[in-house]
């Protein structure tokens, strides 16, 4: 692990010498949050004000409706994560943000906020990887992972592999040449007009169906590959479910399921052997998924693989995993000035 010698101080005569205490801010896509984490771990709140219900209407995140929604709702969440932790701005180590990758007219309300509360209270301000967060999600939680592990990061956006032999080091083995896992599961329910947001439309009728009735593709890339391709099994459950009308949509959303979690579970498994690690770590809203949460959990138990997955709600995107890493990053010494700016494909 990277750090600095210099141990962080704050405002804060309750929070214990050598601890922080941020507030984190996130405005990506379409969730407005707000936490107030110590030390990287502890959540002391955590506010999440979803829009699901105005964008379900479109069948997905309409950007604008999505930038003017973080900007009505942006002061208030911000002031209940404060009430709710028993924070006052005074008692801050500092304030993180996401600042990418993610929707930019969405970022930019987060990260004006951020500055106009650095600036106004005097405190240091972080622009946060919101990948690197659903990652850090991992360190909300007991026991928290220790290093080296795989992580497989499985969201709305992203499918990437990452090898983190320390803290903030992120060696990015393989990621999604197509669609991403969370996009095939929300693509895929709404060619089959089951609704929006699919991952949890799918997982539910899954539930009820049989993962073995179709035999779907699983996408083979070249040897030694961990990269990932979803649009041909994308095509095919679209095809199949349109020339057999017949068969129950619960047969085929478990088979389509099954098919995501094989793949996943093949190159995550692999990546571990392939690095020599015993510790995976799962991040991102797919690893919600049941299905995926078990399956994961048996593999790993019968390769004798350390399991880290965190709990659903943080899983899915929060404010506490970004201040999560505020608090690794201020420790290494990291600081960032009041002219941050949102990158919309910043990577890991
Ligand atoms: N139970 C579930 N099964 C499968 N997928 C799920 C489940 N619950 C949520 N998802 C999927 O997770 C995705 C949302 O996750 P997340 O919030 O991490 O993504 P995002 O923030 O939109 O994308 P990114 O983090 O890549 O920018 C959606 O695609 C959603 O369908
Ligand atoms: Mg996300």
């Amino acid at each position: 692990m990277k750090t600095n010698n210099q141990q962080p101080t704050t405002n804060n005569q309750r929070v214990p010498a050598g601890h922080t205490l941020w507030l984190g801010i996130e405005t990506s896509c379409d969730e407005t949050s707000a936490a107030v984490v110590q030390s990287g771990s502890e959540v002391l709140s955590n506010i999440i004000a979803s829009q699901v219900d105005i964008h379900r209407r479109f069948g997905g995140v309409v950007p604008e409706i999505a930038s003017r929604q973080h900007l009505e709702l942006v002061n208030g969440v911000v002031a209940e994560a404060l009430q709710a932790a028993g924070t006052e701005l005074g008692d801050l180590t500092g304030i993180a943000v996401t600042n990418g990758p993610g929707l930019v007219g969405a970022l930019v309300v987060g990260i004006a906020t951020a500055k106009a509360m650095a600036f106004a209270a005097s405190l240091p301000l972080l622009g946060i990887n919101h990948m690197a967060g659903h990652i850090y999600a991992n360190f909300l939680q007991s026991p928290q992972p220790e290093f080296p592990f795989v992580c497989l990061v499985v969201s709305g956006g992203h499918t990437d592999i990452v090898y983190m032999p320390e803290h903030l080091s992120f060696e990015l083995l393989g990621r999604t040449r197509d669609d991403a896992a969370g996009e095939v599961f929300d693509k895929t329910a709404r060619a089959m007009g089951l609704g929006y947001p699919g991952g949890p439309v799918i997982d539910r009728l899954a539930a009820e169906g049989n993962p073995a009735a179709v035999d779907f593709p699983r996408a083979r890339l070249e040897e030694g590959s961990f990269d990932f391709s979803f649009s041909g099994l994308k095509t095919a459950v679209l095809r199949y479910f349109q020339s057999n009308p017949d068969v129950p949509p619960e047969d085929t959303a478990a088979s389509f399921q099954r098919a995501v979690v094989d793949v996943l579970a093949e190159r995550a498994f692999r990546a571990c052997d392939d690095k020599g690690v015993e510790r995976l770590v799962l991040a991102g809203g797919v690893a919600v998924n049941s299905e995926l949460r078990r399956r994961f959990a048996a593999e790993a138990e019968q390769r004798g693989i350390e399991l880290h997955i965190p709990a659903p709600i943080l899983c899915t995107d929060n404010a506490a995993m970004i201040a999560s890493v505020a608090h690794f990053r201020y420790l290494r010494g990291d600081s960032d000035p009041l002219t941050l700016d949102a990158d919309a494909n910043l990577p890991l």
